[in-house]
């Protein structure tokens, strides 16, 4: 696997693939890997020639406040990791090769990116917008890989595509893989290190209330009260806040009131500080 921190060195060794007639498949992450990362990888593997992952910590995404200073950085056993998937490329720029001084263009998707995560995160998708909209540029890859775990983000980023016209050889380049689960329920994620053991233990209350309100719904009860019941439940099994809990159409993200098909329950919630985020579709 090449490691390339140089955007000209990146373009020649993307050039070079697409040369040999090889398709290239880019799957960006911010680092700290685990399975959930690392499935995105082999399904990237499955459908293109050549992988390309990038690993940025990336601080436009991060509030004032946020974790961006603890966010946890290990290059050394992250590129191991990628090696080990047969992984090609791993693209890991320094921060001034990303945003160089005078860097002044932000990437900014209405509607999707306002409510949930766009709510309690303000300008968070903004930072995730503009560097996705950079790495796509970047690498130039035919197929790109994002995780349903974060499936707001995935649809802000299907949105920008469409809106600004990337360059993307098929209308489905931006491929959405299923959320990855620790055995007890709990969505992996980065951030689930940050977890003191008894929190960590604790938290896998959110997967069992998020599948109890799913099936409630199904079985015909009021949406609001299975959400109040949720929160409650999250509140007494050990987490200090929700900052959301919300039914809603899983392409436009608009709120339901009732059982559908494309119905999705979204939640995020903090324990001892960290706050988790989870998704499950209608049952
Ligand atoms: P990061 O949190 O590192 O996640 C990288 C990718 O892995 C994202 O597409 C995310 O949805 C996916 N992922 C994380 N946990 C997962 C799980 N348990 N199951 C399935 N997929 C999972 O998301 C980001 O980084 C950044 O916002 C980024 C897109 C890289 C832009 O900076």
């Amino acid at each position: 696997m090449q490691t390339i921190t140089r955007l000209t060195m990146l373009r020649n060794a993307v050039d070079g693939f697409r040369n040999g007639g090889e398709t290239v498949a880019l799957v960006p992450t911010m680092g700290a890997l685990h399975e959930g990362h690392l499935t995105l990888m082999r399904r990237a593997k499955e459908e293109a020639d050549r992988v390309a992952a990038s690993i940025f910590v990336n601080p436009k995404q991060f509030g004032a406040g946020e974790d961006l200073d603890a966010y946890p950085r290990q290059l050394q056993r992250d590129s191991e990791l990628l090696e080990s998937e047969g992984v090609d490329l791993l693209w890991a720029p320094p921060v001034e090769a990303v945003y160089p001084a005078g860097f002044a263009t932000t990437v900014s998707v209405g509607e999707v990116s306002e409510e949930l995560c766009g709510a309690s995160r303000p300008g968070h998708f903004d930072g995730v917008a503009t560097v996705v909209c950079k790495l796509l540029n970047q690498v130039r890859p035919d197929l790109a890989f994002f995780g349903e775990k974060d499936w707001q983000q995935l649809a802000v980023i299907r949105r920008m595509a469409r809106d600004l016209d990337l360059v993307l050889p098929y209308a489905d380049a931006i491929r959405g893989v299923p959320i990855v689960r620790e055995a007890d329920g709990l969505a992996m994620s980065s951030r689930n290190a940050y977890l003191s053991e008894s929190d960590r233990a604790k938290a896998a209350v959110l997967p069992a209330a998020m599948k109890q309100a799913v099936e409630a719904i199904a079985r015909g009860a009021d949406v609001a009260s299975a959400l109040e019941a949720l929160r409650a439940r999250l509140l007494e099994g050990g987490f200090e806040s929700v900052d959301y809990a919300e039914w809603r159409d899983g392409d436009s993200l608009a709120p339901l009131d009732r059982q559908d098909a494309n119905a999705r329950l979204f939640v995020a919630a903090r324990i001892g500080g960290t706050r988790l985020i989870d998704n499950m579709p209608a049952a």
